[in-house]
């Protein structure tokens, strides 16, 4: 993690490798004026800022960046990054962070001061997440470079912003959000043979142990006593131990009921028997991305202390062809007693989700939300840009959409009407596991929906958008994160 420092020192004062500075585009391409504030940095600069402003070398577009070099004394680096257009929001600044932290880590800068001039609180609160997003890594597995040609990573940054309590606190969430996410990209990095179903539980070991939350863990015999038959077909292909984990985060009253999120972990999805083609399958790692998202979740949370209750629930396995792997055509009976007949073993996550969500019902839920990489068809409909939502109460949706927007994450809703039940139903069970080929996303949503038993319930598809497989400049290739930043602003909706 990115160790984060608030002061109150002037652009022209710092001591620092880099200082970013953060401008938003100007209008009709007239060149952009160079910040009062920012008058004497120019001047140690010799004018350079200024003249770059006026000969428009920097328009202060979207990701734009441009390096100046400074004198020994002060900022060694001057990095302008463009905000893109008005109005600013907090996505926008958590972008712009993410795009400064990387230019840090490319120069191999070590450290990094960002100027917040006289930011917002939710600017504010997206620079620091962003920043500590962009100079997130994962190393573990690399042998480092030799020391000569090493570039440091970030390690530290300073945030210039003014002296205000709220800002305080901005600065507090961006870094216990940056935290959730540098949680849920790690998990979601981890290869297959290192994050495993034990991985979640050793996680939700550490959330208890940093922040006091309960944990509950089901192994094989646990679910088999629960009748969970659902998630154990899945788990029959593979030697590991499954996992149901269960993290509970108790800040608001003892009587309150608790908003429960629910994720999908499969820590490789090969198909099973029904098994995947092998170009790209190694990208399946990235199939424990909701339950990834979950565990990331509860960190932010639980950091912030926020007076409610929220329960993690995660279920973690590995689909598996083997010679005890479950075979299309065979039929296994869900812990709500309903019975399915698996048409496609790819099609797991479903089965995972169905005893979760049937588990969640003891918490007595306020709402649920799930999220899984549940379908490539998702991808078809929306594409990288977009998490698909799904749930029969549309205000519902409605809330974690917004949350999603808020929180640089947008989602769109895509209906579950009754008429696509039909796809879903079976000859010899209470329903099958796959659908076909049209809707597939929303046949998957709506299988969910049979498991949910009187609760509110959104489901949220994060199979486009919780792993890019190219660099966007802010994101890295890789885990994205999503969907930490919507579960943690709905809950933090919720709280006000
Ligand atoms: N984990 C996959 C979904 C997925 C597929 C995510 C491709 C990202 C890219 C899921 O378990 C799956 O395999 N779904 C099947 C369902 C089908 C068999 C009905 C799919 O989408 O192909
Ligand atoms: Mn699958
Ligand atoms: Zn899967």
């Amino acid at each position: 993690m990115l160790s984060l420092l608030a002061s109150h020192a002037a652009p022209s004062q710092v001591q620092t490798p880099m200082l970013a500075v953060f401008l938003p585009a100007g209008t009709n391409g007239a060149p952009l004026s160079c910040p009062a504030a920012l008058a004497p940095l120019d001047a140690a600069l010799h004018g350079a800022l200024a003249r770059t402003l006026a000969r428009r070398d920097f328009r202060g577009g979207r990701d734009e960046t441009f390096v100046l070099t400074g004198a020994d004394d002060g900022a060694q680096r001057v990095v302008l990054v463009g905000l893109g257009k008005a109005p600013g929001t907090r996505a926008q600044w958590r972008r712009a962070g993410a795009v400064a932290a990387r230019v840090a880590a490319k120069l191999g800068c070590g450290g990094m001061a960002a100027w917040a001039q006289d930011a917002e609180p939710a600017q504010i609160e997206g620079l620091v997440a962003g920043l500590s997003l962009g100079a997130w890594t994962y190393p573990d597995l690399r042998t480092p470079a030799p020391a000569t040609e090493r570039r440091e990573p970030v390690t530290s940054a300073t945030v210039l912003l003014a002296d205000r309590d709220d800002a305080r606190a901005a600065f507090a969430f961006g870094d216990a959000l940056a935290a959730g996410y540098a949680i849920a990209r790690r998990l979601g990095m981890m290869p297959g043979n290192v994050c495993t179903p034990e991985t979640f539980v050793e996680t939700a070991q550490g959330l208890a142990e940093r922040h006091g939350l309960g944990v509950t863990v089901l192994g094989r015999a646990e679910m088999a006593a629960e009748g969970m038959g659902s998630f154990l077909c899945v788990a029959q292909g593979t030697p590991e131990e499954p996992r149901l984990v269960a993290v509970e985060y108790r800040g608001g009253a003892a009587d309150a009921p608790p908003i429960v999120l629910v994720g999908k972990g499969l820590c490789f999805d090969t198909g099973g028997i029904s098994i995947k083609p092998a170009p790209d399958m190694e990208w399946m790692k990235f199939d424990m991305s909701g339950a990834g998202g979950v565990m990331g979740a509860m960190e932010t949370i639980a950091r912030l202390k926020w007076p409610v209750n929220v329960v993690g629930i995660v279920g973690a396995t590995t689909n598996m062809p083997s010679g005890t792997a479950v075979k299309p055509g065979d039929v296994v009976r869900a812990s709500n007693g309903k019975t399915i007949e698996i048409i496609n073993t790819d099609a797991e996550g479903r089965l995972v989700l169905a005893d979760l969500l049937v588990f969640a019902k003891r918490y007595q839920p306020a709402v649920v939300l799930d999220a899984a990489t549940l379908t490539g068809a998702i991808v078809f409909a929306l594409g990288h840009n977009a998490v698909g939502l799904f749930g029969p109460d549309a205000a519902l949706v409605e809330e974690v959409r917004i949350a999603g927007e808020q929180s640089g994450e947008p989602g769109w809703p895509l209906p579950v009407w009754d008429e696509y039940r039909e796809q879903i139903k079976s000859d010899v069970a209470d329903l099958r596991n796959t659908g076909g080929r049209p809707a597939g996303s929303i046949t998957a949503a709506l299988f969910l929906q049979e498991f949910v038993d009187g609760y509110p319930w959104v489901h949220l598809d994060v199979a486009g958008t919780a792993y890019s497989q190219s660099d966007l400049g802010w994101v890295p290739k890789g885990p994205t994160g999503t969907p930490v930043g919507t579960f943690v602003e709905f809950v933090r909706g919720r709280v006000r």
